[in-house]
């Protein structure tokens, strides 16, 4: 896959779907915009595998046939503008909420609390292992269809797939887990049906965790690193670096301020006051920090060699891009919430129009993921309408 240039829209989830998962007007302009703006590859939201591995009720959905003409006409909007779309696609495992998904959640190991929607999880059994393989080869076979250039394997950010790579979330002693070797063996089943099924011009790229931070020992830099090298043997494309997880530590992943009431709109009143707690105990301890994963960058790079990196988490200067693409750190700049107050940026930084994105990482537009608001820059107002949430759908 050729790209225009070397900046990646990476995933940002929408919430502009039917709650079925299918396609909207909205999200097709949105996406018409931000190919508008030039942007060499972009990266819808993830869009889940299985109905059971749903996170939020506008998510964009991929497990079934039906929803592939209102996907395809995303990808039409963006080759319209000659920019390229992978398609990430993912499963919740156990983070999402049994209120939404209609069942008790799953992952690789139970009676693991998801601290966000106090549910325990569900020990996935050898049948749901393999349904839930199938269903991310199913919805490959689909993203080819849709006539999509990539997919993009979602295994970071603490759902299913990160699930079995960590020993925090995978406590299993059977051929699932229990070594590095057989954390991965979910992944590697994954990546190499997935490959029978994919055109040899289809590339597959992966978003991986570095560092889980999660409360007892994840994913870390040397497992990462050992991942990292065993995914080049598999014949992914490209790695994607982030951390953090979206239950556990979400502002790893998104560094910046800590928004705590419009987290706690999300939440039903009885809730507030604890959720308020927690989310103010965080105040001040994840402050913005560019690049911020660049040193695990760094540290996979020279084990991937040839393989495009893709570096995401606080990219904001311009000069800051160069330096890291000249000194070979990394081969392409990934941007979520810069594109969802900017759209135009990469146009605006070729015309020389500015030198850094106006994003001031007040996490706002992340708080209005649970709330169910639509995927915008809420920076100067935040809804104080109620929306039934994902808490009680
Ligand atoms: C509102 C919002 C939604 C996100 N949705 C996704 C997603 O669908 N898939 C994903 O891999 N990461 C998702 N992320 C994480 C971003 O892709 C990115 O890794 C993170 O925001 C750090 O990059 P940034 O500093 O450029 O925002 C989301 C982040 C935000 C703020
Ligand atoms: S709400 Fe706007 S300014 Fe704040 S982090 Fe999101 S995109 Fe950036």
């Amino acid at each position: 896959m050729e790209v225009n240039n070397r900046f990646v829209r990476s995933a940002t989830i929408e919430n502009l779907a039917k709650e079925d998962g299918e396609v909207t007007e909205k999200l097709i302009k949105l996406h018409s915009t931000l190919a508008k703006g030039e942007i060499g590859l972009i990266i819808p939201g993830y869009m889940y595998v299985h109905p059971l591995g749903q996170a939020f009720k506008y998510q964009t959905g991929i497990y079934k046939n039906d929803l592939i003409p209102g996907l395809k006409k995303i990808v039409d909007a963006i080759h319209k503008e000659e920019g390229k779309v992978a398609f990430q696609i993912v499963h919740a495992g156990l983070q999402t909420f049994s209120r939404l998904i209609g069942a008790t959640p799953m992952g690789p190991s139970g009676d693991i609390i998801n601290p966000v929607s106090m549910d325990y999880s569900r020990e996935m059994t050898e049948e749901d292992i393999q349904e839930s393989i199938e269903a991310f080869v199913e919805a490959s076979r689909r993203v080819v269809e849709t006539g999509a250039d990539a997919i993009q394997i979602h295994a970071a950010h603490g759902y299913l797939i990160n699930q079995f790579l960590s020993p925090f979330y995978n406590r299993r002693q059977d051929d699932w887990g229990g070594s590095d070797e057989k954390q991965f063996r979910y992944l590697k089943e994954i990546i190499t049906k997935t490959k029978k099924v994919l055109p040899a011009n289809i590339p597959l790229l992966i978003k991986l965790n570095t560092n889980d931070y999660t409360p007892t020992e994840g994913i870390t830099p040397p497992l990462a690193a050992k991942y990292s090298e065993w995914l080049v043997k598999l014949g992914i494309d490209a790695i994607e670096i982030s951390c953090g997880s979206t239950v556990y530590a979400i502002f790893n992943m998104c560094r910046g301020d800590v928004p705590v009431q419009e987290i706690a709109q999300a939440v039903p009143d009885y809730m507030k006051a604890m959720v308020e707690g927690i989310y103010q105990d965080m105040v001040g301890k994840y402050n913005f920090d560019e690049g911020y994963n660049l040193e695990a960058a760094k540290m996979i790079k020279p084990i991937i060699g040839n393989i495009p990196l893709i570096l995401v988490g606080g990219l904001r200067h311009k000069a800051f891009m160069e330096e890291i693409i000249e000194k070979k750190y990394v081969d392409l700049i990934s941007m979520a919430r810069p594109f969802i107050r900017e759209p135009l940026l990469v146009k605006n930084f070729k015309e020389e129009k500015q030198d850094k994105v106006a994003c001031i990482s007040c996490n706002r537009c992340l708080a209005a993921i649970p709330n169910n608001f639509p995927l915008r820059c809420y920076v100067n107002k935040f809804p104080e309408e109620k929306k039934p949430t994902t808490y009680f759908p």
